[in-house]
């Protein structure tokens, strides 16, 4: 067969498995070479068939042979390449044990309760899943008025609510204990709002003093937040402005002068030099009323954890707090 020296050729050029099984086909396949020899060896007189088939099954051998030993050698070239892609470098170093850290809301967090602990506050908590009564009702708001608008509340269908403040905090604890009271209350609190400086799920902490009537005064609740501020944020300083609050009167809001511009005025602060970080008063004589308590006097305040943290830190959008990224956390080991 005169075709042999060129299918061994073919074979010996045959670069990839593809290459290869093509060669296959060519040669040992249905319509191969090797079929058509067959078929011409059936045609043949029978005087011939003898030595065609010896000479067809000779040429066959060889071709089987030069094929298994560059199919073998192929087939272990492409594992090597395989097994050259797949390989793991076991000397690329990667640090597993690193060292986790508080995230920045606890540790704002810890920093003030530390601080109320210090100063002999109780820490108290309440469900987070609240009623109507505790929420609204026994904080000086009824049904209807007008300041529950601000405060988007998120409803269950039965009337119960996710506590828009920790405000309620205060009302299970007057309900519970008899004066003097001084506690604080931080926890996490909800409201329908979402945007650069407002997530529904947020952290408060509530601060309650209760004493005997006459002995607790608007310049007690001053001195004890200014105190505070400066605690919290150093050198600044601390203005109260009028505000209103039904479950205080008088109320105030407590500015610090802005601690990215000193006060010369900037983007965080609106140009006004300073920021807004906490609401305060005294307790509203309604909410006494609706514990049943008698012949006291007291201050009360709240503020978000967050928005000190965001202070604190200086991180521009509250929302990345809460996205768990691992790059905005690392920074804060
Ligand atoms: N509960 C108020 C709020 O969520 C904050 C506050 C608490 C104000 C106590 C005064 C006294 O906005």
């Amino acid at each position: 067969m005169k075709e042999k020296e060129i299918l061994l050729d073919q074979i010996a050029n045959s670069l990839s498995l593809d290459e290869i099984e093509q060669t296959r086909l060519d040669i040992f396949g249905k319509k191969g070479v090797l079929s058509a020899q067959f078929a011409t060896l059936a045609k043949l007189p029978a005087d011939e068939k003898k030595s065609f088939a010896a000479s067809v099954n000779e040429t066959r051998d060889i071709l089987q042979n030069a094929f298994d030993t560059k199919y073998a050698s192929l087939k272990s070239d492409a594992l090597d390449i395989q097994l050259k892609s797949e390989a793991i470098d076991l000397s690329l170093y990667e640090n597993i044990a690193t060292r986790g850290a508080l995230h920045p809301v606890n540790e704002t967090m810890n920093k003030i309760i530390e601080y109320f602990v210090s100063l002999d506050f109780s820490v108290e908590k309440g469900p987070m899943v609240e009623d109507d009564f505790h929420n609204f009702e026994a904080l000086n708001l009824p049904k209807h008025h007008p300041a529950r608008d601000m405060q988007d509340t998120f409803y269950f269908g039965d009337g119960s609510l996710l506590r828009t403040h920790t405000s309620p905090v205060q009302i299970r604890k007057m309900l519970s204990a008899k004066p003097p009271i001084r506690m604080i209350a931080p926890g996490a609190v909800f409201r329908r709002d979402y945007d650069i400086t407002h997530t529904p799920m947020f952290h408060q902490v509530e601060g309650l003093v209760v004493q005997g009537k006459g002995e607790v005064s608007f310049a007690n609740l001053k001195s004890i937040m200014s105190e505070f501020l400066g605690y919290m944020f150093g050198d600044i300083e601390v203005r109260f402005r009028p505000s209103f609050f039904p479950f205080t009167e008088p109320s105030a809001e407590v500015d610090i002068s802005c601690i990215f511009c000193k006060g010369d005025g900037c983007r965080v602060c609106s140009h006004t030099g300073w920021l807004e970080v906490l609401g305060c008063g005294i307790v509203d004589s309604n909410v006494f009323k609706a514990v049943e308590y008698e012949n006291v006097s007291g201050y009360a305040f709240g503020l978000g954890v967050e928005r000190f943290a965001m202070l604190l830190h200086k991180i521009p959008d509250l929302r990345s707090l809460f996205d768990g990224d691992i790059r905005l956390l690392e920074q804060f080991r």
